[in-house]
């Protein structure tokens, strides 16, 4: 089998080293920051002979197959763009784009090169999304019709860089209204809603609380119409004091509910992730709650067989597991199931989201991304 050689640019892809060494035929031949302290620390943890780069367009004249894309979200797409024009396949972080025109660009250009393109959306990964997506396809959940996604990780420390000099994240995350980072919360949601899409939405906030000159909202709520007429709620929640909960989901549908732990640590440590389903009622009726792990034995094969160090991945295996769909694809030459619409779905919802805070929470409709999208559907329509 042919080797595929992959350069990673930005430090967050190291998280994909696991995944990738346990693959056969992968050869991490290439690193790229743009900070040396960080290439060379890199470059040491990848080990062999990886060629180190600062400049991202360097490394795409090497003779990688594919990059991964882990830089800060402002950088995405114009690194995909180039990475696609030089013949590379990609794997890109969250979010996609920073601007809907970045996103109609994004799916032009994944047409016109014929590459591979993954959203590196790890959250729909985790074993617990996987495990009610496969109980939805069963039916235990009757039919689906709502679903909650949160993500609730206070960043304040991470605004500034060790060194005292400001992060994007100031700027493009905390200095933006609206949900600048919906993806985790949304993409593990959109698993029990096989035939959704969203077409709507709103968005409201409590206003800008935080200590910090931040322009964000202390936490966002937006409301998702889809074109089934289901209807999703996200929140998002990165300047509040409260601890993280950055995969928290609910899903209801007409014969059951789940609901995912609340995290805790000390005396609330040991909440679960649990299930109600209407075909375990107890005796006298009721209904109660039940350990989602008591299904376990539908999970998928793979996560099944996973070796601890596997499953033990960031994000509860998520980062070993997408690796692999991301090299599969390239070998099959198949777009994968994270293709370039999902990821340009996911990301205007938070986009789109901030110009409906502006607006009182204005509902806004949101592009329905698809192969050959009409010209005169790219536009934000108010
Ligand atoms: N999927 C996840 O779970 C997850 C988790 C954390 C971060 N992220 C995403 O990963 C990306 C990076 O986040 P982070 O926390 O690692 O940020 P960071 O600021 O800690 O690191 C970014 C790295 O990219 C380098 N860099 C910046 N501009 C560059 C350029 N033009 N060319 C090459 N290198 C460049 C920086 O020197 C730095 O080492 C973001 O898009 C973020 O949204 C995803």
């Amino acid at each position: 089998m042919k080797k595929i050689k992959i350069g990673i640019a930005g430090c967050r892809g190291l998280s994909t080293l696991m995944g990738l060494r346990d693959i056969e035929d992968v050869e991490i031949a290439a690193m790229c920051d743009l900070d040396e302290d960080h290439l060379n620390k890199a470059a040491e943890e990848i080990g062999g002979d990886v060629k180190k780069f600062r400049i991202f367009e360097d490394m795409l004249e090497s003779d990688i197959d594919a990059v991964i894309v882990a830089t800060p979200m402002q950088c995405h797409v114009p690194q995909v763009l180039a990475a696609l024009e030089a013949g590379k396949h990609v794997m890109s972080e969250v979010t996609a784009g920073v601007t809907m025109d970045e996103l109609f660009w994004l799916c032009e250009a994944v047409e016109k090169y014929n590459k591979i393109y993954m959203f590196a959306e790890n959250c729909v990964y985790i074993p617990k999304v996987q495990l009610v997506k496969q109980m939805v396809a069963k039916g235990m959940f009757g039919k689906p019709y709502y679903a909650e996604g949160m993500y609730l990780h206070d960043i304040h420390d991470i605004l500034v860089y060790p060194s005292g000099k400001t992060s994007w994240r100031s700027y493009w995350q905390c200095g933006t209204r609206g949900n600048f980072y919906p993806t985790h919360s949304i993409g593990p949601v959109m698993q029990w809603f096989p035939d959704d899409y969203i077409t709507e939405i709103s968005t409201f906030t409590p206003g800008i609380h935080n200590p910090y000159g931040m322009k964000q909202d202390s936490g966002t709520t937006t409301m998702c119409r889809t074109n089934n007429g289901n209807l999703i709620c996200l929140r998002t929640d990165c300047l509040s004091p409260r601890p993280h909960n950055m995969d928290r989901y609910t899903l209801q549908g007409t014969e059951g509910i789940f609901e995912s732990a609340i995290y805790g640590k000390g005396r609330l440590a040991g909440d679960i992730d649990r299930v109600s389903l209407n075909s375990n009622k107890t005796e006298d009726g009721h209904m109660d709650w039940e350990a989602l792990m008591n299904y376990k034995d539908l999970l998928p094969e793979r996560y099944k067989n996973a070796s601890e160090e596997q499953i033990h991945a960031s994000h509860g295996g998520g980062d070993f597991f997408i690796v692999k769909d991301f090299i599969d694809a390239i070998r099959s030459g198949k777009q994968p199931e994270l293709d370039v619409y999902k990821a340009c779905e996911w990301t205007a919802v938070g986009l789109l989201s901030a110009l409906s805070v502006a607006n009182n929470g204005r509902t806004i409709e949101v592009p329905h991304f698809r192969p050959n999208m009409p010209l005169n559907e790219k536009v934000i329509k108010l």
